[in-house]
C-alpha cells in the first residue's frame, strides 16, 4: 500500500501542530483499533471502533486525538517532538495509513547588514557589504554608475545543518539581506543612494519613467487646453452677429 509522507515544519513559537488524516476514510470494527505512533516504537494515542479516543501517559495534557476525524494535535511542541508520526490501523496485522515527518524549528536569528567598504569616484561607486547572522556571514559587492546599481558578486548561502539560508540581493536600489528557514524570515536593508549618491552628485537623480510619463501627459493636456481655448475664441468671433 502506498502511503504519502507529509513533511511538516513548525515553529517553536507556533505552539501547536495538527496532524490530520487527509482524504482517508478509516473504518474500524470490534477487532481493529487505530493508533498514532511516534518513531516506530512509541504510541501517542488510540481510537477504538466506538470512536473513543485515548492518549497514552507521556502525551497526556500535551496532545489531543479526535475520534471523529482521527486527527492528532500536538500542543506546545518542543524540539524533542521532531520525528515521524504514523497513523496505523491494527487488527490481525498492523497497517500504516498516513505518515508525517515533523520538524520543529526555531525562528531564525536576526540578520545584520553592514557596509564594509565604500569607494566612489565622479562616475562610479563600489560598495562591499557583509550580511551576517550568529552562525555565518557572506559578503557581496555592488557597483553603481550614474544610471544603475548592480550586484557584481551574487551571494547566497544555504546551511542545511540549520535548515536556513542567507541571501543578499538588490531590489530597486536597495540591498536586502534575508535570513530565512521554513518557518520564519528576518531581513535587513540598506538604501544604496545613502552611500553612493552623495558622491555621484546630481547625475543619479534623473527622472524615472513614471515621472516622465506624468510630465508628458501633463504637457499634452496643457497643449490641448490651449488649442481648445484658441479654437473656441475663434468660433465665438465667427458666430458673433454683425
Ligand atoms: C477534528 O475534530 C476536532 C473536534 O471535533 C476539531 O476540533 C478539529 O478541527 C477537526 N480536525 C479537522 C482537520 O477537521
Ligand atoms: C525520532 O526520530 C527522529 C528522526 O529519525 C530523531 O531525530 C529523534 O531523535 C527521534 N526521537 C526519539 C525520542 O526517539
Ligand atoms: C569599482 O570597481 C571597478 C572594477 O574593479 C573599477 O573599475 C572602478 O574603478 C571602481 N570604482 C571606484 C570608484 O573605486
Ligand atoms: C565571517 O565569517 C568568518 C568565518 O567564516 C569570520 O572569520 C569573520 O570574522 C566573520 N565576519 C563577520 C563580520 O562576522
Ligand atoms: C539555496 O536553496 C534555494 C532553495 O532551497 C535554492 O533555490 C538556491 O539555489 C540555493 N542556493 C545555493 C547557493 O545553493
Ligand atoms: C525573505 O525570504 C523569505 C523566504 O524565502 C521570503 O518569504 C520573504 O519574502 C523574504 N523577505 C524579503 C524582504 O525579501
Amino acid at each position: 500500500m502506498h502511503i504519502e509522507v507529509l513533511v511538516l515544519f513548525c515553529a517553536l513559537t507556533f505552539k501547536t501542530v495538527s496532524l490530520t488524516m487527509i482524504s482517508k476514510s478509516v473504518v474500524l470494527d470490534k477487532k481493529t483499533d487505530f493508533f498514532w505512533k511516534y518513531n516506530i516504537t512509541n504510541y501517542v494515542g488510540k481510537i477504538s471502533y466506538n470512536k473513543e479516543a485515548i492518549l497514552f501517559d507521556s502525551y497526556e495534557g500535551r496532545a489531543e486525538v479526535f475520534g471523529r476525524n482521527f486527527s492528532l494535535v500536538l500542543k506546545n511542541v518542543k524540539h524533542s517532538d521532531s520525528g515521524d508520526y504514523t497513523a496505523v490501523v491494527v487488527g490481525e496485522q498492523e497497517q500504516s495509513i498516513a505518515e508525517y515527518k515533523v520538524i520543529v524549528q526555531d525562528p531564525v536569528s536576526r540578520a545584520e547588514l553592514t557596509v564594509d567598504h565604500l569607494s566612489s569616484s565622479s562616475d562610479s561607486c563600489n560598495l562591499t557589504v557583509t550580511c551576517s547572522t550568529v552562525e555565518f556571514n557572506i559578503s557581496s559587492i555592488f557597483r553603481c554608475d550614474a544610471q544603475n546599481c548592480l550586484q557584481v558578486e551574487e551571494k547566497s548561502l544555504n546551511v542545511s545543518k540549520y535548515f536556513s539560508s542567507l541571501i543578499v540581493y538588490l531590489q530597486h536600489d536597495t540591498i536586502f539581506c534575508n535570513h530565512s528557514n521554513k518557518v520564519s524570515w528576518r531581513a535587513n536593508k540598506k538604501v544604496i543612494k545613502l552611500y553612493c549618491e552623495r558622491k555621484l552628485g546630481k547625475t543619479i537623480s534623473k527622472l524615472s519613467p513614471h515621472q516622465m510619463f506624468v510630465l508628458s501627459v501633463g504637457l499634452i493636456i496643457m497643449v490641448i487646453a490651449v488649442i481648445s481655448v484658441h479654437l473656441m475664441e475663434k468660433k465665438k468671433k465667427k458666430n458673433k452677429p454683425f
